[in-house]
């Protein structure tokens, strides 16, 4: 089986052709990410607009790329599948019409994929993961706990009430004057910070759901920014610090809830495990921090590579794989119309008082 993914939801063009074939394990076969950081980088975030048209030059070549790349033939593919929803709604429309015409010209099913399920299933292209098992996804658009228990089965347990936690990286990162995008400055500077000069709130701890809320401490941050400014570069360190401290025992406290959670639903599970995925697991602190709760309650702790953990097409085509295998490739493809809101569960009710404003809220 040799599928050929597509992701565009955000601000990564990406194509990739993964291939598995009978016993043996996946194979990456191409994985070509263009980041479009640059283009967004002066406006401090991700701009729609200009994102859609970035896309819209870039994925052809991308797409080209990823098959000369994999060596195989567009005539040998099996599938197309393409990420449909959630995201924004322009690079949605581009990824996917672009799937529908090559799916059209070359004869080829299309699978429109849940760009959410692409991320819950990575870590059975990485490491084989069997079912259940709990993702935690933490991104620039996504804050969620979802109990992955197989394919297109899947429950999301927790979620953000505002912002998601990348964001509150960038926000934080804006409001010092640090680079976009934010999380990797942020944890640059606090490496040289005292995490216990600001005694920031820790928001949602100790609450029985494991929901997430982060727009508290952003407010908190500015108030304490503003109230030293001029801010040195002591400063900036040491607010970073701890607010990264913050975060991580914010954290650490909604993701041990919901492990014991999942030891409660699924008592016969042999070796649970927590998946991390979002650009905010490569944080130090935190992936620290969760690996150290995991071990405290026997959970082993999955964090696929960087690259296959932040948004990329390699999790697209292995989602397609997954469906064609399973027999559910789902709806008519042809007839798809892109989705910029598309919970990964139906089950779930949507949040009350939401206010999520994220680039793919
Ligand atoms: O998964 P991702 O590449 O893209 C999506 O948002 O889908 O995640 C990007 C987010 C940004 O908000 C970025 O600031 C954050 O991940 N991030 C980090 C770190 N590296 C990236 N946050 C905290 N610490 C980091 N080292
Ligand atoms: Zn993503």
């Amino acid at each position: 089986m040799r599928v050929l993914g597509i992701e565009t939801s955000c601000d990564e063009t990406a194509a990739s052709v993964v291939a598995l074939d009978g016993r043996s394990t996946p194979q990456i076969l191409s994985n070509i990410v263009l980041s479009q950081i640059e283009e967004h980088a002066a406006f401090g975030g991700v701009v729609p607009e200009i994102a859609a048209r970035a896309h819209v030059e870039a994925l052809d070549g991308i797409i080209e790329a990823a098959l000369a790349d994999s060596g195989v033939d567009l005539a040998a593919i099996d599938a197309i599948a393409a990420t449909a929803g959630p995201g924004l709604v322009g690079g949605l429309i581009v990824g996917l019409m672009t799937a529908k015409a090559i799916a059209a010209a070359a004869k080829k099913p299309l699978i429109a994929i849940n760009h959410l399920e692409g991320h819950a299933l990575t870590a059975r292209l990485t490491d084989g993961l069997d079912f259940p098992y709990l993702l935690l996804l933490v991104s620039g658009g996504h804050t969620q706990i979802v109990a992955v228990r197989g394919v297109g089965d899947y429950q999301r347990w927790a979620t953000t009430i505002d912002d998601a936690l990348g964001e509150a990286f960038d926000k934080t990162a804006k409001m010092l004057g640090l680079p976009y995008p934010g999380g990797p400055n942020v944890e640059k500077a606090a490496a040289n910070g005292d995490s216990a000069r600001f005694a920031f709130p820790r928001p949602m701890k100790g609450s029985a759901q494991p929901d997430f809320s982060f727009s508290g401490l952003k407010t908190a941050v500015r108030q304490a920014a503003t109230a030293i400014a001029p801010l040195s570069d002591q400063d900036v360190a040491d607010i970073c610090a701890s607010f990264q401290a913050a975060v991580a025992d914010a954290l650490g406290d909604r993701v041990a809830r919901a492990l014991t959670r999942f030891r409660q639903q699924f008592p016969d599970k042999a070796e649970p495990a927590l998946v991390v995925a979002g650009g905010v697991a490569a944080n130090r602190t935190i992936k620290a921090t969760l690996q150290g709760l995991c071990k405290q309650v026997g959970f082993s702790f999955v964090a696929p590579p960087l690259n296959l953990c932040t948004d990329n097409a390699a999790m697209i085509a292995w989602a397609g794989i997954e469906r064609l295998r399973a027999g559910i490739s789902g709806e008519n493809a042809a007839d798809f119309v892109p989705r910029s809101r598309w919970p990964l569960d139906s089950i779930s009710a949507p949040m009350v008082g939401s206010g999520r404003r994220g680039a793919k809220a």
